[in-house]
């Protein structure tokens, strides 16, 4: 099918390696980004979906571009975002990666420092490409509305979701499958509730959002 709007969304966590055998990374299943990209499928999209090391299968339909490292991640939307209609930036970017990866594992020794430097902001970078509705998500363990809306500005986005963090893995939290609360920000600061939804049903909404607004412009 031809002239089909494309969308480009990214999911799961990055990995930030320390050593050939370690890594940094987070709790991130890639539930969220595979829900919106089967959504977007579904609803007759040219879906690019830009994903990070996870253990779900992708979409039938989506091209699924691999990434492991913030960085390689930035590289691929950047080399995708052209002529997407929208971009979701559902993967759970890591803020860090170790200032140096060395090339041989790391001896056991008495006391292990490791510096970090910042990964750049993917959402940060792109900010400017014009014609691209952009959503993002928000992960708070507080003040998740106050926290969301001053991302939401920051990012230059169109809409964002907001989720409150668990207290650790044992708990679940947002990540991985089962119903979750969620709340949605538009630009306008104008704020919605959705509690005990599937990401299957969120990426739903998402999608509706994301349509009303093309539909109004
Ligand atoms: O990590 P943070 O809370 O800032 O993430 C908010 C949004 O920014 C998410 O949509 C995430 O995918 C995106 N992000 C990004 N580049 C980063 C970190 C996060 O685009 N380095």
């Amino acid at each position: 099918m031809k002239n089909r709007k494309k969308v480009l969304i990214t999911a799961g966590p990055t990995v930030e390696e320390l050593d050939p055998v370690r890594y940094i990374s987070n709790y991130s299943t890639g539930t969220m980004g595979y829900s919106l990209a089967r959504e977007a499928v579904n609803r007759g999209y040219e879906v690019a979906l830009i994903s990070g090391p996870v253990s779900i299968p992708a979409p039938h339909g989506a091209k699924l571009v691999k990434v492991t490292t913030a960085r390689e991640m930035l590289g691929a939307v950047k080399k995708h975002i052209g002529g997407s209609s929208c971009l979701v930036m559902a993967a759970a970017v890591c803020d860090f990666a170790p200032a140096k990866r060395s090339a041989t594992k790391i001896k056991k020794r008495a006391r292990l420092v490791i510096q970090f430097t910042p990964n750049p902001d993917i959402l940060g970078e792109v900010k400017d490409v014009p014609g691209v509705f952009k959503v993002g998500f928000a992960l708070e363990t507080g003040g998740l509305f106050g926290k969301a809306l001053c991302k939401l500005k920051a990012k230059g986005l169109d809409l964002i979701v907001a989720n409150k963090a668990g207290r650790g893995r044992k708990d679940g939290g947002p990540f991985g499958a089962g119903k979750k609360d969620f709340m949605v920000i538009s630009r306008d600061g104008r704020k919605r509730t959705r509690m005990g939804v599937t990401k299957e049903k969120m990426a739903g909404y998402i999608f509706d959002d994301i349509e009303k607004a093309a539909e109004a412009a």
